[in-house]
């Protein structure tokens, strides 16, 4: 049901006149996402910082900045309208929401959207903590991340008084996934969800994924390909070595 409602929109929007598909190869345009040279043209680091919770969960009350940007050039009489993208696992990069060429930002023109773009907690300078010591890695779940959505827009509602705003969310690969939860867990939150190449059938040992990268890796360079697959041999053996696998790993990585 939900898939269904996802696929709907997806149909819906592509049906906003005006937009040309490029040439697509396995789901990328032949030309890449992101093009040479366009990308330093746009402002990247113009952000802003909002207070957000460490732990949605519990009562510990500490904050850390999280970085958002806004594009609201095509906002125009309707206010109402708002696409959020998704950061993922990745640093976030005003780009995303600024490069006209994007579906996302040409439907933000036709629609007279505001554009948002949340990075994502734990990547780019989106730190909630000093370092990513493995006791702070417990806040690197996709549950509060989720939460931290949920409250962003919240608090965009109250800041920015909007009486019905419509919420559409966007993402790509994880955070496809991530917005496809949102729309589960805060259904009132939205309107609907943008979902692109969103893994939605996980597993615990999702090998399946390992066997396209590589044979992406491998369609851009064998040798290339080669060398990851010895490296991964090497760890491998060396992680199984007991005690000292920690040690050895370690010194190989510096
Ligand atoms: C980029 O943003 C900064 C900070 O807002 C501003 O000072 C600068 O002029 C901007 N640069 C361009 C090329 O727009
Ligand atoms: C976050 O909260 C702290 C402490 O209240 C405040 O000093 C800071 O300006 C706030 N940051 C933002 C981006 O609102
Ligand atoms: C909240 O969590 C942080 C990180 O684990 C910790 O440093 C801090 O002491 C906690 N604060 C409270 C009030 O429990
Ligand atoms: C967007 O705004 C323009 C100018 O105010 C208006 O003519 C147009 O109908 C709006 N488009 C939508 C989809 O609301």
């Amino acid at each position: 049901m939900l898939l269904l409602k996802v696929f709907l929109i997806i149909t819906l929007i592509c049906f906003v006149k005006g937009f040309q598909p490029p040439w697509m190869f396995m789901g990328r345009p032949l030309t890449g996402f992101r093009q040479d040279g366009i990308i330093d043209s746009i402002n990247a680091t113009e952000y802003k910082s909002f207070n957000q919770s460490l732990d949605h969960f519990s009562k510990n009350g500490t904050k850390w900045e999280q970085r958002y940007w806004k594009n609201d050039e095509f906002a125009k009489d309707d206010k109402e309208l708002h696409f959020l993208i998704l950061g993922g696992e990745y640093e976030a990069s005003s780009f995303d929401i600024f490069y006209e060429k994007y579906p996302h930002v040409k439907y933000a023109k036709e629609c007279n959207a505001t554009l948002w773009l949340l990075e994502h907690r734990f990547y780019g300078k989106s730190q909630p903590l000093k370092n990513l010591e493995t006791k702070n890695l417990k806040y690197l779940k996709s549950r509060q991340a989720l939460a931290d959505i949920a409250y962003f827009i919240k608090s965009q509602n109250d800041a920015l008084n909007l009486i019905n705003p419509k919420w559409i969310i966007f993402g790509g690969g994880y955070s496809g996934t991530l917005g496809i939860w949102f729309k589960e867990i805060y259904p009132d939150l939205s309107v609907g969800v943008v979902a692109s190449s969103a893994p939605v059938n996980l597993r615990l040992d999702f090998y399946e994924y390992m066997q396209h990268i590589e044979y992406l890796i491998n369609s851009y360079d064998s040798e290339c390909a080669k060398n990851v697959k010895d490296v991964f041999k090497d760890f491998t053996y060396y992680l199984r070595m007991g005690d000292k696998s920690t040690e050895i790993v370690g010194n190989t990585l510096k």
